[in-house]
C-alpha cells in the first residue's frame, strides 16, 4: 500500500481551485510530520498554514514552478494550489539554517504523502526568496522559511516513465498537457 501511494504522490501542477483545503486538513498534515525522524531529535521546524485566499494569492506570485517547462506558465490560469504550508526553521530553537536541511525534506515528503492518502495532493517549492515570503507573512526575524509546500485537489494526469542511463530526465508534457516524469531504473542506481 505505501508504494501505491508513492506512486501516486506525485508533484503536482494543477489543482481544482473550487475545493479549498481546510485549516483542519493542513492540521493534519503537520500533525503527520510530528512522527518523522529529526537529527538530534531536535524538530526544529514551525509550520505556517496558509489557506485563505487572500494569503495564498500573496504566496502565489512568490514561487517558482517547472524551469524545466519554461515556455509553460504553469499553473495554468485558474488551477493555482488552495493553500500552503511554509515550513519554517525557529531560530531560537535551532541557529544553524545548514544543519537541518535534510530534515526538511522529510518533513515536507511526509506530509505529502499524507495529502495524498487524503486524496489530495502537492509540490514542494524550492524557488521562493525566503525574506519576501517572511516580509508578505509579517514573520518574525526567528522564523526562517525553509521550504513552500503547496496543496490543493490534484486537477491534471501525471504519468511516471522509465530511463536508462545517459537518457533525459526532464520531465515534459505532451500537446494534451499531460505531465510525464522520467524516473531513472532500479537496476540503474543500485551500485
Ligand atoms: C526539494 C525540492 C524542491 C522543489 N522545488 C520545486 C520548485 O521550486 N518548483 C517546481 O515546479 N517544482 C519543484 N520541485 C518538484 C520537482 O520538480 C519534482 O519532484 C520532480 O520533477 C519529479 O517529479 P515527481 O515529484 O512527481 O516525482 C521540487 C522538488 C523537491 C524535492
Amino acid at each position: 500500500m505505501l508504494k501505491e501511494l508513492l506512486k501516486k504522490s506525485r508533484s503536482y501542477r494543477g489543482y481544482d481551485e473550487s475545493r479549498r483545503i481546510t485549516r483542519e486538513e493542513l492540521m493534519e498534515m503537520v500533525d503527520s510530520t510530528r512522527f518523522a525522524p529529526s537529527s538530534m531529535n531536535v524538530q526544529p521546524f514551525q509550520y505556517l498554514l496558509v489557506y485563505e485566499k487572500e494569503d495564498t494569492d500573496k504566496i502565489q506570485p512568490l514561487t517558482g514552478w517547472a524551469m524545466n517547462l519554461p515556455d509553460y506558465d504553469l499553473p495554468h490560469p485558474g488551477k493555482c494550489p488552495t493553500a500552503f504550508i511554509i515550513i519554517c526553521q525557529n531560530t531560537e530553537w535551532a541557529p544553524d539554517l545548514k544543519r537541518y536541511i535534510r530534515d526538511v525534506g522529510i518533513v515536507a515528503q511526509t506530509m505529502i504523502l499524507r495529502a495524498t492518502e487524503m486524496g489530495l495532493g502537492g509540490i514542494m517549492i524550492g524557488s521562493f526568496n525566503p525574506k519576501r515570503v517572511a516580509e508578505a507573512m509579517n514573520l518574525p526575524e526567528t522564523i526562517v522559511p525553509m521550504l513552500v509546500v503547496a496543496f490543493g485537489k490534484p486537477d491534471e494526469e501525471i504519468v511516471l516513465t522509465e530511463v536508462g542511463p545517459g537518457e533525459n530526465l526532464k520531465y515534459y508534457r505532451d500537446e494534451n498537457d499531460v505531465h510525464y516524469v522520467p524516473k531513472r531504473r532500479l537496476e540503474d542506481i543500485v551500485l
